[in-house]
Formats: structure tokens, sequence, C-alpha cells
């Protein structure tokens, strides 16, 4: 283990008192000046360490930091983690790992995207610390009209992980946003790499972004707001992570209840683009695979599988 990490390690077992300097370092086995080099590095980092004349160092107990070491301790499955201060866009970074060869199990997280990327070449507005986004990937070689339910399987995740961590109760606009108090504070890019030989898809890239203090909007971005809750960006993470692998390694069959459960849109009122024309209608269910059922005015069933939808009490 690096110095800082050991430094860090101490000052978080011990972390409502303060340590001096001292202590640190003959606990540790180094220098003072070492041990001062190291604390130094860690402010520069990001993590709070208050720092008192003839008393020593306290770790700040609010300390919100990403670490790739902490995340991947802290979750249920073996999985490689990869942080950066700085990144175009987290799914971005994945696909480029996987086509280096990773075929395991990775996460991908950012402290902000440049680039964020939303569904039909929409931006994601993912300013500095505010917010989380990360992205999932798996290897489940399924074929790809199984794939789309991982999407489905993201909302569930993220939904559960906020319940579990917060009294938030949020809910999912079909397909997979996730709502709060009729503001979208989660969107969610699926993303697929198949496989051209055995026709599966090789790698699901799950890309999640959740608002979480993000308090402002560029003007573009309509209808949206935060989760506003005393969490840690590290904690949701592994929230959401662990509790997507275990969807995804349940066989994807146990979450549609909570999914319909916790939908905005059954019973309301939509608008559906298909082929170009806007459509009114009543949504009616969520089947098995995650379509929308709806009812058109004639009285007519149809089911849709893709695409975006309006909800008219909520748009
Ligand atoms: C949407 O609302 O249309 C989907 C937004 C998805 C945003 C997340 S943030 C992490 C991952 N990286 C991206 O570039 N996009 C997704």
């Amino acid at each position: 283990m690096a110095l800082k990490e050991e430094v860090l390690k101490y000052l978080s077992d011990n972390s409502s008192e303060y340590i001096s300097g001292e202590e640190l370092a003959h606990s540790l086995g180094k220098s003072r000046t070492a041990v001062w080099k190291a604390i130094k590095s860690l402010q520069a980092d990001g993590y709070r360490i208050d720092a008192v004349t003839n008393r020593g160092y306290m770790l700040d107990a609010d300390n919100d930091i990403l670490n790739a070491q902490e995340i991947k301790k802290s979750l249920s499955f073996d999985c490689r983690v990869e942080y950066y201060k700085t990144l175009d866009s987290t799914n971005n970074v994945a696909k480029r790992i996987i086509a280096e060869g990773e075929d395991d199990v990775l996460l991908v997280v950012g402290e902000e995207q440049t680039a964020g990327r939303g569904r039909q070449g929409k931006s994601f507005y993912s300013p500095v610390g505010t917010g989380i986004y990360m992205s999932l990937v798996v290897h489940p070689m399924i074929e790809l009209q199984n794939a789309v339910t991982a999407t489905t399987a993201a909302a569930v995740a993220v939904c559960r992980a906020i319940e579990s961590l917060t009294d938030k109760k949020p809910m999912i606009k079909w397909v997979n946003d996730v709502y709060l108090d009729g503001k979208k504070i989660c969107g969610i890019l699926t993303e697929a790499v198949t496989d051209f030989e055995t026709q599966t898809v090789s790698s699901i890239i799950i890309g999640i972004g959740i608002n979480l203090t993000t308090k402002y909007f560029p003007r573009d971005v309509q209808n949206a707001s935060c989760l506003d809750a005393d969490v840690k960006r590290a904690e949701l993470i592994v929230a959401v992570a662990n509790e997507l692998n275990r969807i995804v390694n349940s066989g994807y069959g146990e979450f549609m209840e909570y999914y319909r459960a916790h939908s905005l849109v059954v019973g309301e009122d939509i608008v559906f683009i298909k082929n170009g024309v806007s459509t009114s209608a009543r949504a009616v269910g969520i089947d098995d695979f995650g379509g929308l059922e709806v009812e058109l005015a004639d009285g007519t069933h149809y089911t849709l599988r893709s695409g975006e939808i309006t909800v008219r009490k909520i748009n």
C-alpha cells in the first residue's frame, strides 16, 4: 500500500480524533516529512483533512470522495474499477477499455464528464462533483433482444439503491428515466457490443447518470432536478452496482413487478412518436420484456418496444 493510502486508512480508522504527525509517522514507520507530504497530496486530491497545530490531523466526516480502491472493496462482486477525475464519457472510456481486450466485469466512474451522452444523440449535463457518472460493463453472452432488458433492470437498480439509502420515493418513466416529484433525476444509456461470430452480445455497457446535488441546469435541459439526499456518491455508486449485478446474475427475471409498481406511466395519457407520426394513447401496462402496452383512441392495443414518450401530466 502506498503511504498516501496508509495515511488515509489510519485517519479513517480514527476518524473522530486528531492524530499527531508524530503518531502517524511512528505507526506507519515513516518520517514526519513523508507523512506531511502524503497529507498534502491527499488534500490536493480533494480529501478534507483538518490540520491543527499541536493537535495533528483529522479526516473530515463529510468527505465525499470517489476512490477506485474504496469502491472496489465495498462491491459485493469482483470487478475492475477505473476512476477518472475528468473524462469525456464513462461509456466512451468503457468502450475503449473493452476494445483493448478487457473481458471481465468493469466499472468506470468519473468526477465529471466533458461530453456526457444521453439517448437519441442528446447530451447529459455532468458537472464536477455534484452527480454520479458511472458505467458498468457486463458480459452476458445473450441475444440482442434480451439485452434490452438490461436497460429496464438498470432503472430498477437505481430506484432500489436510492430507496435503500434514503427516504426518497423515486419512480420510473418508461423506458428508464428515474423521476422524483415529477422531475428527472437520472438517465440511463445502455449500449451493446455484439460479437459477429457468435451472434451474441459480448458486452453491455450500462451508463448511469444521477443528479445528486446539481441545482442549476443549462436552459436546454428541461424538467430536471436532483436527488438532494444525505448520501455519499461512493455509497450510491456501490449500491447501484451491487443491485444491478445481482439482477443481471439472477437472470433478469425478478424485477419486473418492482418496475411496474414504480411506473410513473401506467394509467396515464401519453404521446408517442412512431415513424415520425405523433399518436396520443393511454398507457395500460408493462409486459414481461419491458414493453409499454398502450391503448389507442379507437380501443386497439399496441406494444411499444423502444422510443421516447411524453406523459401529459409531467411534460
Ligand atoms: C438520458 O437521459 O438520455 C441518458 C443519460 C445517460 C447518462 C449517463 S452518465 C454515465 C454514462 N456516460 C455517458 O456518457 N452517459 C451515461
